[in-house]
């Protein structure tokens, strides 16, 4: 299967994010292989979202969240549940979205370009698989329209990340 990088309009956001939703689906369709659509998804998402720098995934992993599939900058490697944006978001298992990391008490900067962030928790059932995390150099780029949005793209994610193996100290 191949994907083509097209232009995208993103002026209004919810329709957007439909469409981004469906050209998802097609790309997980009949891979099972957890990392491949992890990748996949952030090279997506990377692709179609105007204004952002990063946007990948951290997996639980014990305590700690570790750096998975992403576009951008590298990374920190682990976040331990609780600290930064992606610890946060992760513990709350509630989407986090930051309009100034300078103003966000314990923000991890791993690109100093990153202005503002938004994390969304995978949560599949009780579980907690990790998070999609997004940067963008812009103040304020993330709206409740994109958290609608990225939350609809998750819960599409999450079946084909369901065989990451299980959460547990390393
Ligand atoms: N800023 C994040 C760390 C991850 S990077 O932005 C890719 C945080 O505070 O958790």
């Amino acid at each position: 299967m191949s994907h083509m990088s097209t232009p995208r309009d993103f002026s209004d956001k919810d329709a957007a994010y439909r469409g981004l939703a469906r050209e998802l689906g097609a790309l997980l369709e009949g891979e099972h292989d957890p990392i491949a659509n992890a990748a996949n998804a952030a090279a997506l998402i990377f692709d179609a979202l105007p204004g952002i720098n990063w946007a990948g995934f951290y997996f639980l992993k014990g305590r700690e969240l570790v750096v998975g599939p992403f576009q951008g900058k590298p990374a920190c490697v682990r976040i331990a549940l609780g600290r930064g944006a992606c610890g946060a978001a992760a513990a709350r298992r509630q989407t986090l979205v930051v309009d100034d990391v300078h103003s966000f008490p314990g923000h991890i900067v791993c690109d100093p370009a990153s202005r503002s962030e938004i994390v969304v928790p995978l949560v599949d059932g009780a579980r907690l698989l990790g998070v999609l995390d997004i940067d963008s150099p812009r103040v304020g780029r993330f709206d409740a329209a994109d958290a609608r949005g990225l939350e609809a793209l998750a819960a599409r994610l999450l079946p084909a990340l369901a065989r990451l193996p299980d959460a547990r100290p390393e």
